[in-house]
């Protein structure tokens, strides 16, 4: 619930209807089936030892990842979240702090929702995407998502088509080893640059 304005705040630069903090309210509070991740940018002051000892998940590597010593308010850089029915994973919304882009954090908050849908018996991802939304379906066919499908004029702003896109057959042994060997270039993608190395 704390981290509710700071993603609002990247809601509002991200999209075009953004939700209102109502919106995130009620799926954190009240719905169910909504499960919803933020990742957040290591803090400067934060000791060495304390990062170590944090989560063995990927989550880890984020806190690890950045060196910026920026002095900024707010330590959220991306959200993400899906609604789950049944075998079904809908990725009801993923967005990165426009500043954190391009670092592989949107492919970060991707993995740990595909990952924690999988430990709750999901078969499938699904989600819709804006039909112009290039750089999002390019992240999502990175991670085995499809087109399967079309809703026309779904968005209702500019009345823009949407694409379904489903990542099928998610706990099968193809799907693991394509999940595995990007979480493993994603792990090496976030690794943080020694600072001696990042100053020559
Ligand atoms: C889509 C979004 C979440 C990606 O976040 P990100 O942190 O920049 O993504 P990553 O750095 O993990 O990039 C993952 C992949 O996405 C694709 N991608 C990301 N930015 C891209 C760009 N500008 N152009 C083309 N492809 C891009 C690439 O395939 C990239 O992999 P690569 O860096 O190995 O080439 C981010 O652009 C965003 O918040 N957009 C606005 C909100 C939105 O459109 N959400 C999706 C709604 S369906």
């Amino acid at each position: 619930m704390q981290d509710i304005g700071e993603v609002v705040e990247i809601e509002l630069v991200s999209f075009t209807s953004p939700w209102p903090p109502r919106a995130y309210r009620y799926e954190v509070r009240q719905n169910r089936l909504a499960h919803y991740f933020v990742a957040r940018r290591r803090s400067p002051e934060a000791p060495e030892e304390e990062a170590e000892e944090r989560d063995s998940g990927l989550l880890q590597w984020m806190q690890h990842w950045t060196h910026s010593t920026r002095t900024r308010r707010t330590s959220v850089v991306g959200y993400c979240g899906f609604w789950i029915a049944g075998d079904e994973a809908h990725i009801s919304t993923i967005a990165v702090d426009p500043e954190y882009r391009r670092r592989g954090v949107g492919q970060l908050l991707l993995v740990t929702a595909i990952e924690r849908a999988i430990q709750l018996n999901a078969r499938l991802m699904s989600l819709e995407v804006r039909v112009s939304n290039i750089t999002a379906q390019s992240l999502y066919h990175k991670y085995g998502f499809k087109v399967v499908g079309s809703q026309p004029r779904y968005y209702s702003d500019n009345r823009e088509d949407a694409l379904i896109m489903t990542a099928e057959h998610i706990l099968s042994a193809p799907y693991q080893r394509l999940l595995q060997k990007r979480r493993k270039q994603l792990v090496q993608r976030l690794r943080p640059v020694p600072i001696a190395a990042s100053q020559e």
